[in-house]
C-alpha cells in the first residue's frame, strides 16, 4: 500500500498517479486487482450508490459503512475517505470524524475547500490530508467550470499554495481550465490529481460509475467511459429472466 510520502515522491519521478472512486467491497477488489494507486471513497456515493441528488444528503454513518467495506475489499491499496458535508465544520469535529475513518482502515481523508483551521488541526495530529479545490460539489451553486476569470483562478491558485504549505500530500483539482491545472501542478510540492483539470496534473481521478458506464445517465464532459457495464448488466439480467421464463 502506498504511503502519502510514496505518493508524493511520484511527483519527483514524474510517474502519474491513478485514483478511482469505489464504494463497496466488490468494486474495491476490482480496483485493487487493476493496480490503481489510490481508491477514493467519494461522497459521490450519495449519487452513484444511493440515488440522492446532492452529496449533502449523506453523513458519517453512510461514509463509514462504505469506507470499511472498501478497506476490506482493497487491503493493499491506499484508501482516501471523503469527509462528508459538515463533518469538518470545526477542527475538533473534523478530527474526531477523520479518526473514525482511520479506525476503519482509511489511509487519508479528503477535505473540500479550506474550512477554517481544519487542515492545520488534522495535520498537527498526523492525519494525512488530500485537499480538494476548484469545483466543490458540497457547496457549489452550480457545476460549471471554476477558475475561468482571472480573479477566480488567482483565488484557486492561492488556495493550492496554502494547502501545500499545510503539508497536504495531494490536492484534487476539479473542473478548472487546463492552463490553471498545469500552473498549480508546477507551483506546488503536493501531487495534483485532476478531474477535469487538464492533461498535465500529476495524476487523475474518475468516478467509477462514469468510467465503467454503470449508469445510463449523462457523464460530466471531462469523464471518459471505458466500458459499458450498464448495457452488459441489463443484457446479463435479461438472459437470466429469459432462462427463468423458459423454465431452465
Ligand atoms: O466524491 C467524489 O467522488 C469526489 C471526486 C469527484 C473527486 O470528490
Amino acid at each position: 500500500m502506498l504511503t502519502p510520502e510514496q505518493i508524493k515522491a511520484k511527483k519527483t519521478t514524474g510517474e502519474k498517479v491513478s485514483m478511482i472512486t469505489s464504494y463497496d467491497f466488490a468494486f474495491a477488489r476490482m480496483a485493487e486487482a487493476a493496480g490503481v494507486d489510490q481508491i477514493l471513497v467519494g461522497d459521490s456515493l450519495a449519487n452513484t450508490m444511493l440515488g440522492y441528488k446532492s452529496t449533502r444528503e449523506i453523513g458519517m454513518t453512510e461514509m463509514l459503512i462504505f469506507t470499511a467495506a472498501v478497506c476490506r475489499g482493497a487491503p493493499n491499496t491506499h484508501v482516501v475517505a471523503d469527509m462528508p458535508y459538515r463533518s469538518d465544520k470545526d477542527p475538533q469535529t473534523a478530527y474526531d470524524n477523520a479518526r473514525r475513518f482511520m479506525d476503519v482502515g482509511a489511509s487519508s481523508v479528503k477535505i473540500e475547500g479550506t474550512p477554517a483551521g481544519v487542515i492545520e488541526f488534522l495535520r498537527s495530529h498526523d492525519i494525512p490530508v488530500c485537499a480538494h479545490l476548484g469545483l466543490l460539489p458540497q457547496t457549489a451553486e452550480n457545476f460549471k467550470q471554476k477558475g475561468k476569470t482571472e480573479e477566480e483562478a488567482a483565488a484557486i491558485e492561492a488556495q493550492a499554495k496554502f494547502v501545500d504549505s499545510l503539508d497536504c500530500f495531494e490536492t484534487v483539482l476539479e473542473h478548472i481550465p487546463e492552463e490553471l491545472g498545469t500552473r498549480i501542478t508546477r507551483e506546488v510540492g503536493s501531487v495534483t490529481i485532476g478531474i477535469g483539470g487538464g492533461k498535465f496534473t500529476d495524476g487523475h481521478v474518475l468516478v467509477m460509475h462514469d468510467a465503467l458506464g454503470m449508469h445510463n445517465g449523462k457523464i460530466p464532459p471531462f469523464a471518459t467511459k471505458f466500458v459499458d457495464m450498464y448495457a452488459l448488466g441489463v443484457e446479463g439480467i435479461k438472459k437470466y429472466v429469459d432462462s427463468v421464463k423458459a423454465g431452465l
